[in-house]
């Protein structure tokens, strides 16, 4: 058999279109909102920390680039075989370029040091006076926030005042993961037993998008999370409205009274009930999955992958581990009555 002949490079022809890819992938990532979980557009004093960081190592890493390269090409070209030419002479040891390529990186590293770990201490140090505290606690896969001051407990929207300084303390339910929310702050692990620290304040209303970043399962990729950021007018109107019970039933509504005692009743075979894992105040229930006493005021269910609207609600129902692969919300035979009864339910729960 013939050999293949192989090029080394592109032919001439293909250059264009590489050009042209290129191209594209530079002003594709110019566009700013095509990124929702860029780091490169910080909204918080975490965030700008960090990419200011990130800019100092990246100009430092430009610059040992730059010389090295310099170095290596006039090598290169000057010192390079021609023709009639014996060996060169050997080198076996030179003190002043082993003591120089020896200092100069200890200095280059030394100058990043100081910064970096300036900046880990500032970002899981202790919490300025007046912050916000947060329990994080992940769980395989959504996330609960827990404001024990104010008396609230929500999943997978984690809403923030602006310009006051929050300090999460995040743990595990279950394995490790990973809280990040690229445009706020640094990845934390979230490790069961223990308490790890992030603190930010952030400095722009508006939603926010991240997500676990330590793989925890089947679901990992489903388990998101969004940062709402409001004003303190806002955020207080929202705090109290999580604090105080949620409004009574609507006895004139039968949709609404038949998804709470759908929402209530065990079924056999399976032992299966919504209650057994869920609490909504009135109705004590399970902890195993989220609080739903104010689930109708949230933009989001099942790990902030669907919309909290009827088709999402109803296609988190029909079959929670088809959504959410592993997911432990089990597939529970609902008729589409009792789907649209709880649908009802859920929703006026605000
Ligand atoms: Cu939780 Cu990945």
């Amino acid at each position: 058999m013939a050999p293949v002949p192989h090029r080394r490079f592109p032919a001439a022809a293909s250059w264009p279109r590489l050009a042209a890819l290129a191209v594209g992938l530079l002003v594709v990532g110019c566009a700013s909102d095509r990124f929702p979980q860029t780091t490169f557009r910080p909204v918080s004093d975490a965030g700008e920390a960090i990419n200011r960081l990130y800019g100092q190592i990246f100009w430092w890493a430009v610059f040992v680039f730059a010389v090295v390269q310099s170095a290596l090409v006039v090598t290169l070209i000057r010192y390079r075989r021609r023709p009639g030419q014996g060996e060169p002479k050997q080198t076996h040891g030179h003190t002043l370029v082993e003591i120089a390529w020896t200092l100069a990186p200890a200095v280059i590293l030394v100058v990043i040091a100081v910064p970096t770990v300036r900046t880990i201490f500032r970002l899981s140090g202790t919490p300025p006076a007046g912050a916000l505290q947060v329990e994080v606690t992940g769980h395989q896969w959504w996330w609960e926030f827990r404001y024990a001051e104010l008396g609230v407990v929500t999943a997978n929207e984690l809403h923030v005042p602006l310009g006051q300084p929050v300090a999460l303390a995040i743990t595990s339910a279950d394995v490790i993961h990973s809280f990040w929310a690229p445009r706020l702050s640094g990845k934390r692990d979230a490790m069961p037993g223990r308490t790890t620290r992030l603190v930010f304040t952030a400095d722009s209303v508006g939603t926010f998008l991240g997500q676990c970043a330590e793989f925890c399962g089947d679901s990992h990729a489903n388990m998101r999370l969004r940062v709402m950021v409001d004003s303190p007018a806002v955020f207080a109107a929202w705090a109290a409205r999580q604090s105080a019970a949620p409004p009574p039933l609507d006895s004139s509504d039968a949709l609404v009274l038949r998804g709470e005692e759908a929402f209530r009743r065990i079924r056999d075979p399976g032992n299966h009930s919504c209650v057994a894992c869920h609490t909504i105040a009135g109705i004590s229930g399970g902890a195993l999955g989220p609080n739903l006493s104010h689930v109708g005021s949230r933009t989001t269910i099942a790990g902030g992958t669907l919309r909290s609207d009827s088709a999402g609600i109803a296609r988190w129902l029909h079959d929670p581990p088809g959504v959410k692969p592993g997911s432990l919300m089990p597939r529970i035979e609902l008729t589409d009555d009792e789907i649209a009864a709880l649908i009802a339910y859920l929703h006026s729960r605000k």
